[in-house]
């Protein structure tokens, strides 16, 4: 998936779609974009069960939001998309809480421990785990629970980063085997294999993997790829399922110590808009990322 500049028109809040019966789940919710976007879900009035890997900060986040008068739009469950067993946990008790009425699913849970003008592969397996298995954990053991409703589509986002593009790999191999039409998961899991063997051999350097924020680009190069494989699977039943990847663009979180060119509320007001496009708008298997006119347009903003 390369990135794409797009934003529908008209604005999608002419053709709203959803009602407090729309259950979306965002990951990484208690903090930065995910809280902002789970705040923005709720106040478009849908029904958001916030996520989070820690009991007191996400049931903090959800207090805060209560303050804010949206309690009756939200939900709490723990959720560390590292954990196998925390993604099972949490899809269990989605099931027997919800039922087969998810129509939102946000992976934005993410994590970089490099510094914005520092570059290290220290943490690739735990970046990898979180950012690229987490999401596809999650998607896996949440699949029974989708709606998939012609009326609705259910969608996936998955907050991914311009970092992770294809143009950043100069290994042609690997280039050519992630641009495949015909890519398949296991391959994916093979390149991620192979750039952790380049990580812990110590010759990842001269391998031609991005050159910036490497475990973490490389991480996302993987979600891109694994939502492509996915959005061509459910291609032949597009009333059903959508998978859409966004870049947030740099933004003022944690994860960039507060630097970036715009808020997370920015970012998570575009986030909304594409995950709530209206059914005949969703397209699948694209990249979104938010550039500089998408924010100086109010007008495609929800
Ligand atoms: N900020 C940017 O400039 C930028 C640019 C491109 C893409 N993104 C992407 O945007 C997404 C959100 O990032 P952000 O900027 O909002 O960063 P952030 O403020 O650091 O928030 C990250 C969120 O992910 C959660 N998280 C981390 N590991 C987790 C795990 N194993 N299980 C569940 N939750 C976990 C964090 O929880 P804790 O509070 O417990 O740590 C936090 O809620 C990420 O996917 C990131 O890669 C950000």
């Amino acid at each position: 998936m390369e990135p794409e500049y797009y934003f529908p028109s008209p604005s999608p809040c002419l053709t709203r779609w959803w009602s407090k019966e729309t259950v979306a789940v965002v990951t990484g919710g208690n903090k930065g974009i995910g809280f902002a976007l789970v705040k923005r879900l709720a106040e478009l009035g849908v029904s958001v069960v916030l996520t989070a890997r820690d009991k007191p900060r996400g049931e903090a986040a959800v207090q805060t939001l209560r303050e804010q008068g949206l309690g009756d739009y939200l939900h709490f469950l723990l959720l560390d998309v590292s954990d196998p067993l925390s993604v099972s946990t949490f899809s269990s008790s989605f099931g027997a809480k919800f039922g087969a009425t998810l129509d939102i699913l946000v992976n934005n849970a993410g994590v970089s421990y490099n510094e914005l003008d520092h570059n290290s592969v220290e943490h690739a397996e735990s970046v990898i785990k979180t950012n690229f298995y987490g999401p596809k954990l999650l998607i896996q053991a949440l699949l029974p629970f989708f709606r998939c409703s012609s009326s609705s589509i259910t969608r996936v986002l998955n907050v991914s980063s311009r970092l992770g593009s294809l143009n950043k790999v100069k290994n042609a191999e690997i280039r050519s085997v992630l641009s495949r039409e015909e890519l398949m998961e296991e391959e994916i899991e093979e390149v991620v294999g192979m750039f952790l063997r380049d990580v812990r051999s110590g010759t990842w350097k001269s391998r031609g993997w991005p050159s910036y924020w490497t475990e973490y680009a490389v991480s996302k190069l993987a979600l891109n790829a694994y939502s492509k494989v996915l959005a061509k699977r459910y291609s032949h039943h597009p009333s059903a399922l959508s998978v859409n990847c966004f870049c947030p663009g740099f933004t003022q979180t944690a994860m960039t110590k507060g630097k970036g060119t715009h808020t997370a509320d920015d970012a998570a007001a575009f986030a909304a808009t594409l995950a709530l496009l209206p059914p005949h708008l969703m397209p699948t298997g694209k990249f979104f990322s938010l550039s500089r006119s998408t924010l100086l347009n109010p007008a495609s903003r929800l």
